[in-house]
């Protein structure tokens, strides 16, 4: 048994060899520290240099170390460990058919950690289907045919008490359109709006990746809006030449800052002034951990402001569920496009959903899935602090995801991106969500973002644990 001070030396001999053999340079370096910790050359515990050190002593790139030591984590010869780095792994010797000489296929995706999603193995299924039961059981005939392009009454009713309730909505059943998520919604706003003549709409400078296509496909251009610890500068939009803008400003995605009260006021001004339209992307409303929810900014002004909400986070994305609750000039023509685009929502999800928030099954349901959510939070933010205490977590007061930025000597995000992808992690970067007509990021130190509510609960720790490893790398 030796540690790496006796062993390191053997290194280059052993890389030497794994190249005399046709190995590449990265599969010469983990053939050579397979085969050190198998025969017992590097014992348990024994602590490996990072992957900086490691490149400079051996005259290669840092990323094959960084590789190769995730690619040996993730087979469970190496482990990484609070203050420690990377070290040989203490639950014994993998077998010898686990460790094969040559590099095995990227393993398939063992964890998602990809923001905006919730944890799906959750969706509330006996509540749901009792809801189902007893909505069908008393939907009239009608209810089965073609009916309102708006959607059926029973949910606009029951969201618009549920969303003057829980976010201070103000609205009536009439102003509500169901739609097959934000992502149609925002299609049928964006059709509304090029209708009107509007040529180009204001997004955040960070923003869900998808949504720009939506607006593109539409005919529309993107104007991009900085970002600073206030969230939106909805000040700039005055002078700017955008018939709308989107904004998040409960939870800003992908940064996590709330929308200033100024800020706001700042968007709502605009709009008034300049006859525009605020759309509020409320994602993810019902989710805030550490103080009183932020309410709907369309309070300020139903006439200017677009409310749009999603059953994408509190219950599950294939529902294709959400809403837009509209000011009055926008009813038609966005009905109009509903039209369009597929006549209406289906009716039976809209009616167990309407039973659903009626009966109170949904309010549970929020109530348990916040405290689990913020729990997953918490263990997070702890087991980072713990296992990878040189990176900082921002954005955490809410919502289902939260920012890691990282040092900046770490790996690129293009690294961190593809060592993640032999780890068996999914997760995106920051600069991934950066809205393309912001132009490529200011040179800034490598973020991910990270969603924790995905993995099912008993994945949660392993996909911890992966996370801290590709941190440590
Ligand atoms: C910022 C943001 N808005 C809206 C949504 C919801 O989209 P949809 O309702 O189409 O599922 C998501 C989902 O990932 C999101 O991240």
């Amino acid at each position: 048994m030796e540690s790496w001070a006796t062993f390191g030396g053997d290194l280059h001999l052993d890389l030497t060899a794994g190249r005399a053999r046709g190995l590449g340079l990265r599969e010469a370096l983990e053939d050579a520290l397979r085969t050190a910790v198998r025969d017992g050359r590097l014992s348990p515990g024994t602590r490996l240099p990072s992957s900086r050190v490691l490149s400079g002593d051996l005259g290669i790139a840092r990323n094959t170390v960084a590789e190769a030591y995730a690619q040996l984590s993730a087979e469970g010869w190496l482990a990484s460990r609070q203050g420690s780095g990377t070290v040989v792994a203490e639950r014994g010797t993998p077998s010898a058919t686990a460790a094969p000489a040559i590099r095995p296929r990227r393993p398939a995706v063992r964890y998602e950690l990809l923001a905006g999603r919730p944890d799906v193995s959750r969706f509330p299924r006996s509540a749901w289907l009792a809801a189902a039961r007893r909505a069908l059981a008393v939907a009239p005939h009608e209810a089965l045919s073609y009916s309102d392009p708006r959607g059926r009454i029973e949910l606009r009713r029951a969201l618009a008490e549920y969303l003057a309730r829980v976010r201070g909505v103000r609205t009536d059943p009439e102003r509500i359109l169901i739609c097959s998520g934000y992502t149609q919604g925002l299609g049928l706003l964006c059709g509304a709006l090029r209708e009107r003549g509007v040529r180009a709409l204001a997004v955040e400078e960070y923003g869900l990746p998808p949504q720009q296509q939506v607006i593109t496909a539409a005919g529309l251009a993107t104007v991009p809006l900085p970002l600073d610890e206030g969230g939106a500068r909805t000040d700039l939009l005055a002078g700017s030449d955008v018939g709308a803008a989107v904004l998040t400003p409960a939870h800003q995605f992908p940064t996590g800052v709330p929308l200033r009260a100024a800020r706001r006021a700042a968007a709502v001004a605009w709009a008034r002034e300049s006859g525009g339209i605020v759309i509020e992307d409320d994602y993810d409303g019902e989710f805030r951990y550490d103080r009183q929810p932020v309410g709907a900014m369309q309070a300020l002004d139903p006439e200017r402001v677009v409310y749009a909400g999603t059953a994408s986070k509190s219950l599950a994305p294939g529902l294709r569920l959400g809403w837009l609750v509209l000011p009055g000039d926008l009813v038609e023509p966005v009905v109009r496009q509903k039209e369009l685009a597929d006549g209406q929502s289906g009716a039976f999800e809209q009616l167990t959903l309407a039973e659903l928030i009626t009966s109170g099954g949904f309010d549970r349901h929020i109530r348990r899935s916040r405290l689990h959510y913020r729990r997953r939070r918490d263990q997070l933010v702890a087991t980072l602090a713990e296992r990878a205490p040189r990176v900082r977590v921002t954005g955490i007061a809410a919502g289902l995801h939260a920012v890691v930025r990282l040092p900046p000597d770490s790996l690129s995000e293009h690294e961190l991106r593809s060592q993640a992808a032999w780890l068996g992690l999914s997760l995106q970067t920051l600069s991934e969500c950066r809205t393309p007509a912001a132009g490529p990021a200011p040179d800034q130190a490598p973020a991910l973002v990270i969603g924790y509510g995905t993995p099912p609960e008993h994945a949660f720790a392993p996909a911890l644990e992966a996370l801290c490893t590709l941190l440590r790398l």
